[in-house]
């Protein structure tokens, strides 16, 4: 993990006693910030290292499955369960369990999920024996819990549990001290380190917003340098937007086009997976804008308040 400026530097001071302890821990931030490389780094440092480490997009398992998925099933548990499996809570045992996007997580695995951090114990789906496992649970969220708790979609008692051991991550653009050292790095992994940027070049590195975070400032630096054949990088090359660019619909189309690629392509959806995400995020953005007035929410979407509760697969009735 690189970065010597004051706010990595005070979470890189605090990941070996995180990583001494094994408690349940939340990693929040921006996506591209880092938080996958924060658990891969808890996990290295603790002394589960050579143990599995287990990474779960929690978003991209269909609610129907998630349970099973995680705890696993019995033999006949539903429709086609012609054997009992084991669930990924088996798998990491004695090593890492990282659930990532936490948020998505349907309201009864949350139950199951808090049921297991507390007790360590858990019941495959369909079965009424419970188990033990010895596995360290890491989450991470780019999304606020506590606005989810208010919209009855995130379980209060189960942020409480999470939030004992928390690590924020910031976004790039609140440690740009990280900028120079992260380009270095990140030249020198396409093998590209006797290559550098120009002086313009290096200057809106070092100013540009950078929205998609350590992510971004890796895929701009990295194609930048494999596509050009000079030593010296320009700023052009860079290809990032212009500083005073108005957002037009062409160019938030395209970000908005780029950022959905980026989705499907890090956790291989397929287009309905994507789309399920899609229609998730816009009656989340939908519950925010209306202050988690579900009813003006489902108003301005033109559903009905029932289809609000199974776009984000809550259950209704369990509000
Ligand atoms: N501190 C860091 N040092 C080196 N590389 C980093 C750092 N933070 C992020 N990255 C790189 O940026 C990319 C995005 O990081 P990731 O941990 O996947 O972000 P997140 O999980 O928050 O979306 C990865 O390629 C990762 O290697
Ligand atoms: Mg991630």
């Amino acid at each position: 993990m690189l970065g010597g400026s004051a706010v990595m530097a005070g979470i890189t001071r605090r990941l070996d006693p995180v990583a001494r302890a094994e408690r349940t821990t939340l990693i929040t931030g921006p996506t591209g910030a880092g938080k996958d490389v924060i658990a891969q780094s808890l996990h290295a440092r603790s002394r589960r290292c050579h143990e599995p480490f287990i990474a779960v997009h929690c978003a991209a398992l269909p609610d129907s499955l998630v349970e099973a998925e995680l705890f696993g099933h019995a033999k006949g548990a539903f429709t086609g369960a012609f054997q009992a499996r084991g669930g990924l809570v088996r798998t990491a045992e004695r090593g890492v369990l990282f659930l990532d996007e936490i948020d998505s997580l349907s309201l009864g695995a949350q139950a199951k999920l808090l049921r297991f951090l507390e007790t360590g114990e858990f019941r495959a789906v369909g079965s009424d024996q419970s188990e033990k496992s010895d596995t360290w649970v890491i989450v991470a969220t780019n999304q606020d819990l506590r606005g989810r708790v208010q919209s009855q979609l995130f379980r209060e008692d189960l942020l409480y549990r999470l939030e004992v051991v928390r690590i924020d991550v910031p976004p790039l653009c609140q440690h740009r001290d990280d900028i120079t050292v992260l380009t270095a790095h990140f030249l020198g992994e396409v093998g590209c380190q006797h290559k550098y940027f120009s002086p313009a070049a290096c200057r809106r590195l070092a100013s540009y917003e950078w929205p998609g975070n350590v992510r971004e400032l890796r895929h701009r630096v990295e194609s930048a340098a494999l596509l050009c054949d000079a030593t010296e990088i320009s700023e052009d090359e860079l290809g990032l937007p212009e500083a005073t660019e108005p957002a037009t619909a062409a160019s938030g189309e395209r970000t908005v086009k780029a950022t959905l690629w980026q989705m499907v392509e890090e956790r291989g959806m397929t287009l309905a997976q994507a789309t399920a995400a899609c229609e998730k995020m816009l009656v989340s953005a939908a519950l925010e804008a209306e202050l988690n007035n579900r009813a003006r929410a489902a108003a301005r979407l033109g559903i009905n308040v029932r289809t609000i509760y199974k776009k984000l697969s809550v259950p209704p009735g369990s509000s």
